[in-house]
């Protein structure tokens, strides 16, 4: 490595707080689905940013959105009208089918804490006693309190307790006991449609049915987190929509800006009509500078087709893995969607795994001990496929041996 990564590694450990295990690598540029470090070395980029930059590193549409919006105008609050926000939220409409309103937030967990808002206003006059919001365990749904809360992984939760009161969580895929859980007190159910930061678990098509199903006959919010799954990663735009379900809630952040901090709430007119005038607020959220890149990121995302591609590139992906894992047995469990794709290892050895990868300049992810996650940015190819299976093939060989 380069002396600015070696500079820039001493200056963390002093001033940074430890709170992630870095790698041991330096990105300075990106190009698509390629990054180079601070020697010049390729890689090629199978995180994306975990899931945040879907259109590919460097994104000339965006970075001219941006450059455009930021000679304008940066900043003046949501107090006044701006360009770009009305019409972003226009097309966030569109895209989730029409009938729904956005809050803009800054970040997944900020949406989420939007949607645990609003859910408690909305039951204190469509359900008066309903406080509760029920997900399930190996859930995801960010790192601010009430967000950590929701999160099913009390291995995230236990040295910050006391956790804010008011969530239930119960095994993903189990319609009993979500049937249980959705009493008088329930105000939401609040659920990833493929768990992401728990190890790729995708929820069921039963599942997702039955679970809007009993919502709506308890009278409980439906609430879908996408912040991982959204803008085409799975490839629809939304991953629900591949399972035709009517959500009251969905939360997005993520890629909607490309790699630009963005979040937002989504409701139904109806519920998002329970958030009044000074219920909720943001200084950042929803400025002109981000509503431009995002604005530009989903003409892009559509215009380049890329939902289409990461239905089919991850099939691509998974089918290799299989046929992998059949050879080698190095390999477990494969599953995901679209670009989306997760798979346990035999030994738990993900990290020797991931970093050996790197190491040969594939930049992959793993979860825990035992799961490899792939989030490519959507415009991955077979050709990066199947030299990330080869890579991949040749460390499960070594890490073996
Ligand atoms: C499903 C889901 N929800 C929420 C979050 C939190 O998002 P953020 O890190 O932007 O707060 C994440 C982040 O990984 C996520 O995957």
């Amino acid at each position: 490595m380069g002396a600015l990564f070696e500079l820039a590694k001493k200056r963390d450990a002093s001033c940074v707080m430890q709170t992630y295990a870095r790698k041991q690598v330096m990105f300075v540029r990106g190009d698509g689905m390629r990054l180079f470090d601070d020697d010049g070395v390729e890689y090629l980029d199978f995180v994306s940013g975990i899931g945040a930059v879907n259109l590919g590193h460097a994104h000339p549409a965006v970075t001219a959105a941006v450059s455009e919006q930021m000679a304008k105008l940066v900043h003046v609050s949501n107090l006044f009208y701006v360009e770009h926000r009305a019409e972003l939220a226009c097309e966030v409409n569109r895209l989730l089918g029409g009938g729904m309103k956005v809050f803009f937030a800054n970040s997944g967990a900020e949406a989420n804490e939007g949607a645990i808002k609003i859910a408690r206003r909305w039951a204190g006059e469509a359900k008066p006693g309903a406080t509760t919001v029920v997900t399930t365990h190996r859930s995801f749904h960010g790192r601010t309190l009430a967000a950590l809360a929701a999160t099913g992984q009390a291995s995230k939760q236990e040295a910050f307790a006391p956790m804010p009161a008011g969530f239930v969580h119960v095994p993903l895929n189990d319609l009993d006991a979500l049937d249980a859980a959705l009493d008088d007190a329930a105000a939401a159910f609040l659920v990833e449609v493929v768990q992401g930061e728990g190890g790729v678990w995708p929820a069921s098509a039963e599942y997702l049915a039955g679970a809007e199903r009993i919502c709506r006959d308890r009278g409980v919010l439906f609430m879908l987190d996408e912040v991982q799954t959204g803008f085409f990663r799975t490839g629809p735009a939304f991953a629900h929509q591949a399972f035709g379900l009517t959500p009251d809630v969905v939360t997005l952040a993520k890629a909607m800006a490309n790699g630009l901090p963005i979040g937002a709430l989504v409701a139904r007119d109806e519920v998002a009509a329970a958030f009044r005038t000074g219920d909720h607020g943001s200084t950042f959220g929803g400025g002109p500078v981000i509503c431009a890149a995002a604005r530009a990121t989903i003409a892009a995302l559509e215009a380049e087709a890329l939902g289409e591609n990461a239905a089919r590139a991850g099939e691509y992906l998974r089918t290799g893995l299989r046929t992998l894992s059949e050879r080698t047995g190095a390999l477990g469990d494969v599953r995901g969607a679209g670009l989306m794709c997760g798979c346990s290892l035999a030994q738990p050895k993900a990290r020797e795994v991931a970093d050996l990868l790197l190491a040969r300049g594939m930049v992959v992810n793993h979860i825990g001990t035992d799961t490899l996650r792939f989030l490519p940015p959507l415009l991955c190819g077979r050709e990066e496929i199947d030299t990330l299976l080869q890579t991949l093939a040749e460390v499960l060989e070594e890490v073996a041996g």
